[in-house]
């Protein structure tokens, strides 16, 4: 597919992907590393935050009003455009509590270069660290109704 784009620059009106790594004149692994990464990274991730969305908009007909008139309100009955983000605040607040509560990543982790201190605990360089994004997440010290679905 690279070579493809590369022998046929012009074959679609619009910028593939693939076209803007040709710009910037990667080497051929790089750019197969970054097609493979971000299909990985970027395909599942959205595809299960839509399913997940669409479930609790089913189960919460409110937040499902709430958002339908957030859309009309900031779209129209046009095609979406270019726009300013902050019009479709509920959207962008469907999205979060989406990401929240279907806890989408559970956790992330950290390689740390250098030694450092954590909550009076020394930790060494090389350390390997996981950060349980899942748990803080459901914490109901920081959520209230830890597992309902509220967007705002
Ligand atoms: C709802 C959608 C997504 C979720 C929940 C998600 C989640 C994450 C998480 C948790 C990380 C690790 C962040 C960290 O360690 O600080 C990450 C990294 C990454 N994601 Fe996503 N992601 C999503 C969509 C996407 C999309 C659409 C793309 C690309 C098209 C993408 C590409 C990447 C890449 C390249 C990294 C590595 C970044 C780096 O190491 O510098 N992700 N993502």
């Amino acid at each position: 597919m690279i070579q493809h784009r590369r022998d046929n620059p012009c074959f679609l009106e619009y910028q593939t992907f693939i076209d803007a790594l040709l710009e910037d004149e990667l080497p051929e692994e790089q750019m197969h590393d970054d097609c493979v990464g971000y299909l990985i990274g970027g395909l599942q991730t959205v595809g299960i935050l839509t399913s997940w969305a669409l479930y609790f908009l089913a189960i919460s007909p409110d937040c499902q009003e709430k958002l339908y008139l957030n859309v009309i309100e900031a779209v129209g009955q046009g095609d979406v455009e270019d726009m300013n983000h902050e019009d479709l605040r509920y959207v962008g607040q469907v999205i979060k509590e989406t990401l929240r509560l279907s806890v989408l990543s559970t956790y992330i982790s950290r390689y740390h270069d250098d030694d450092f201190e954590l909550a009076g605990h020394v930790l060494k360089a090389g350390t390997t660290t996981v950060h349980a994004i899942g748990v803080v997440m459901e914490d109901p010290v920081l959520w209230p109704d830890p597992s309902k679905f509220d967007p705002e």
